[in-house]
């Protein structure tokens, strides 16, 4: 059923060649001890294209016969990769990508198109289709309803409008895209069909505990339509939570109180005319329920080729019909409840926050909308099951077993996208034509590069997801990172999540690129960077490599801090587009080169350096800082308090009352986690320094005659890297999280309730909050084997 083509088959990458394997190296290395005359036989047939290393000032000067050596050193390359990337071309990139619908499955001429670029460039690319169930807006329609008095005696009270909502947004002058005649019109990705009257409630954010007050302020929620702010936690979660409710549709507008400093209140001109929201921007996107798996619905955990069997979705979209509006079309509606039910005032602080309509006259009471108001939200969605594109390229390097892929989507809501993703698009061509240079110079590199331009992320990361889903095999065995960039830039602040196996390199790349901010002259990326590396959740391509692969994996960008006065950044809005980009989010198109630039020597290190530079000491102290977190949660647990910070997250979740198990066994039970942590610890930093000195010797120009240490150090970085590669999938717990299988790991998810945000060891931390002590103690288990499985696999 699960049909896997192997992946030759496509992409032309070889399955791995058996002869590099260390357990054979291992076998020729006997031979090469009883025997110096088979000894140099097999030194030649050995891949000796890493040895010097990257600190050699000259090409190879050793390499089998036949075989080129290569012809750039780490540090021509590494000037290739800086003095390639320019801001013309990024701009060129990002004009074609912004200049029509590009929506999941609907433009093929945009696959063709890149897989062009890049061959143009030097990459050989395929495509790589699968069959995906998905849906496309047909219609929509949002009115609020009032019972008029009929003034004559005997004529019956009538239903009238009294106000129809646009759902569009304005058309710019300034702003092509905008007013393009095949422009993609608002709606949710995954939303259900619908045609509901009813009498609606203003839900806040729709956090769990949102509705919670509702249920307790009285307020009956059955049959009604939901109206929500967006914010807080993942949109499809906000339709979840209605849907489960009994309510009968929701519609989510933009508060322009959650943008910052840069509002129409505070005087800030609002787009075109400035960096403040238009009015009527809508934020469109997925209300997939992707905290429990993403990808294609009907293929959970396989991927979607054709005629494969389908599941059924219930459990996985919406089954109420949601859409997106404008604040501009929200203000009547909520106008229209004021004096209705309860005030924020009235409810706890949550309700107070952010209510930036007050000053159009919005008081945010919660309704219900009174007998004589309704809303007629209609949703009219095509589901179909239709062909995705995905776009790979390959360099094979000298080691096919060793893989690097790097990938950005394609696919956005809008004709434009120049920030999400197209931005990561521009700068993904920029990093391949950086590198088709190289090559072109001679350079192979040592490990294979995969390059990837995913399709249908915007729905539910789903060309990624099915294509880690169809090659896990040959990911498990060959891939060492994924470096993921979905938004290149919106702003100017530099922002990443990563593994802490990647901290290091991520650490040295911005180091290395020169910031566009010279504000003070020569400073790097890394300069004006808070430093801050968040851990890895959910809400991107990056998510099937890590949370079901056990691939390390990193995504970064620049984003704007909108309190600290960037331009507000419209997502998913038909402003999102080339004309914004150009004049407030990245003028000139610096930060793109910027980023290309990081993408490129990131790939670089990871695919160049003898020794793979992961750090696994990084990782052992980043996990028994975890283990250290959820034990104050813990405590916090027993003594009864909880903190702000963690009050935020509680918003998201559902109170248990009742507490079952032991929660002070539990409690004496992490002395298991941190021994085993240390454990790993020690193993980490013995084989870090093991790597170091190992990577030091690779730097060293051996003579020819010490062939057999030579030999010896091969062998010993092939182990080294081996182990390296293979430290993440430890960690990997094979029936998958509590009530989400596909979800494997054990450190890393996006938390259930909140959807976007990383929740680390989310087994252990959702036991807890359901204060199911037992069941925490399952998972202390399940922790403690990993992270004994993983320190004894460093040994
Ligand atoms: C990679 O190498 C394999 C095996 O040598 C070959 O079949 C394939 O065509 C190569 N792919 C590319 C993109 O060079
Ligand atoms: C696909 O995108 C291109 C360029 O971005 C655009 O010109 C074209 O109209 C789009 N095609 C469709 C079918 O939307
Ligand atoms: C929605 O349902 C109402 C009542 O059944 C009907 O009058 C109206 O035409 C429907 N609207 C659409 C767009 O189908
Ligand atoms: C909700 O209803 C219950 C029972 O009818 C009542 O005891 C409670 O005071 C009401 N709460 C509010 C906030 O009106
Ligand atoms: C630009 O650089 C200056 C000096 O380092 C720094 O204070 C400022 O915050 C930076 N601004 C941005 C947007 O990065
Ligand atoms: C690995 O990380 C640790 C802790 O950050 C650091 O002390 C060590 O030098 C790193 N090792 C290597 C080889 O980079
Ligand atoms: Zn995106």
């Amino acid at each position: 059923m699960n049909e896997r083509t192997p992946l030759i088959a496509t992409i032309h990458v070889a399955p791995p060649r058996r002869r590099y394997t260390h357990n054979i190296l291992r076998r020729f290395c006997t031979i090469a001890l009883a025997s110096a005359l088979v000894a140099l036989v097999v030194l030649f047939l050995l891949p000796v294209a890493f040895l010097p290393g990257q600190r050699h000032p000259k090409p190879h000067p050793i390499g089998p016969p036949g075989q080129s050596a290569n012809a750039l050193t780490f540090k021509e390359l590494q000037e290739i990769l800086l003095e390639t990337p320019k801001e013309h071309k990024a701009q060129e990139w990002s004009k074609y990508y912004t200049s029509g619908p590009h929506l999941a499955g609907k433009n093929y001429s945009q696959v063709t198109w890149t897989q062009e670029r890049w061959q143009e460039f030097g990459i050989k690319a395929d495509i790589v289709a699968y069959d995906t169930y998905i849906n496309y807006p047909l219609g929509h329609r949002l009115a609020l309803y009032e019972k008029a008095k009929s003034k004559d005696v005997g004529e019956v009270d009538a239903w009238k409008v009294k106000f129809e909502a646009s759902l569009e947004e304005d058309v710019l002058e300034e702003d092509e895209t905008t007013g393009l005649e095949n422009r993609i019109p608002t709606f949710h990705g995954y939303s259900a069909s619908g045609n509901v009257t009813a009498p609606y409630v203003y839900v806040n954010y729709g956090t769990y505990q949102d509705f919670e007050d509702l249920i307790q302020a009285n307020i009956s929620l059955e049959g009604k339509i939901a109206v929500a702010k967006y914010g807080g936690i993942f949109r499809g979660l906000k339709v979840k939570r209605a849907q489960d409710l009994g309510m009968v549709g929701t519609v989510i507008f933009t508060d322009p109180g959650d943008d910052g400093d840069n509002t129409d209140e505070n005087g800030v001109d609002l787009y075109p005319e400035g960096p403040g929201r238009n009015p009527s921007s809508v934020q469109r996107g997925s209300t997939q329920f992707l905290s429990v798996a993403p990808g294609d619905p009907t293929t959970p955990g396989y991927p979607s080729k054709p005629g494969v069997p389908r599941q059924p979705v219930d459990s996985a979209i919406p089954s109420i019909p949601s859409i997106p509006i404008s604040y501009v079309d929200a203000i009547p509606i909520l106008t229209a409840l004021n004096g209705h039910g309860p005030s924020p005032k009235t409810l706890n602080k949550y309700w107070q926050r952010n209510l930036g309509l007050k000053y159009k006259g919005v008081e945010y009471n919660v309704g219900p909308s009174p007998d004589n108001l309704v809303l007629n939200l209609v949703n009219e969605q095509e589901y179909v099951t239709t062909p995705l594109w995905n776009v790979i390229g390959v360099i094979n390097g000298t080691l096919l077993d060793e893989v690097i892929v790097i990938g950005n989507h394609r696919d956005a809501w809008i004709a434009g996208g120049a920030g999400d993703p197209n931005s990561g698009s521009a700068a993904l061509n920029e990093v391949i034509r950086s590198f088709g240079v190289a090559l072109s110079k001679g350079w192979k590199p040592l490990r294979t590069i995969v390059f990837a331009s995913w399709d249908g992320e915007e729905y539910g990361l789903i060309g990624s997801t099915e294509w880690v889903e169809e090659y896990i095999p040959w990911l498990t065995h060959a891939n060492v990172a994924y470096i993921n960039v979905d938004v290149a830039t919106t702003g100017p602040r530099f922002g990443a999540q990563a593994s802490p196996l990647l901290n290091k390199v991520l650490n040295e790349v911005v180091q290395l690129v020169q910031s566009p901010n010279q504000t003070i002259p020569g400073q790097t990326v890394g300069d004006v960077w808070d430093g801050e590396i968040r851990t890895m959740g959910s809400g991107s391509d990056f998510t099937a490599f890590q949370d079901f692969a056990g691939i390390p994996s990193v995504d970064f960008g620049f984003k704007p801090d909108e309190g600290a006065g960037d331009a507000v950044y419209q997502y998913h809005s038909n402003y999102d587009s080339y004309h914004w980009m150009n004049t407030y989010g990245d003028p000139g198109f610096h930060y793109h080169v910027a980023a290309a630039k990081l993408w490129a020597l990131f790939t670089a290190k990871l695919s160049e350096a003898p020794v793979i530079p992961l750090n696994a000491t990084d990782y052992a102290i980043a996990l028994d800082g975890y283990i250290s977190n959820v034990e104050t949660k813990l405590d916090a647990a027993i003594i009864g308090t909880t903190s702000e910070e963690e009050d935020e997250e509680a918003r998201a979740r559902p109170t248990t009352l009742a507490a079952t198990g032991d929660i002070h066994a539990l409690k004496l039970s992490f002395k298991k986690l941190h021994k085993a942590a240390h454990k790993l610890l020690k193993a980490a930093e013995a084989h870090d320094s093991w790597a170091a000195e190992l990577a030091e010797e690779a730097g060293e120009d051996l003579p020819w005659w010490k062939w057999l240490s030579k030999l010896k150090l091969i062998y010993n970085i092939r182990k080294v890297n081996s182990k390296y590669k293979f430290l993440e999938r430890k960690f990997l717990h094979k029936k998958g999280l509590d009530g989400r299988p596909w979800f494997k790991h054990v450190v890393f998810a996006p938390g259930l309730w909140t959807g976007y945000a990383g929740a680390v060891f989310p087994g252990l931390v959702e036991a807890i909050d359901g204060k199911d002590y037992g069941n925490a103690a399952k998972w202390v288990g399940i922790i403690e084997g990993t992270l004994w499985h993983a320190a004894g696999s460093l040994r």
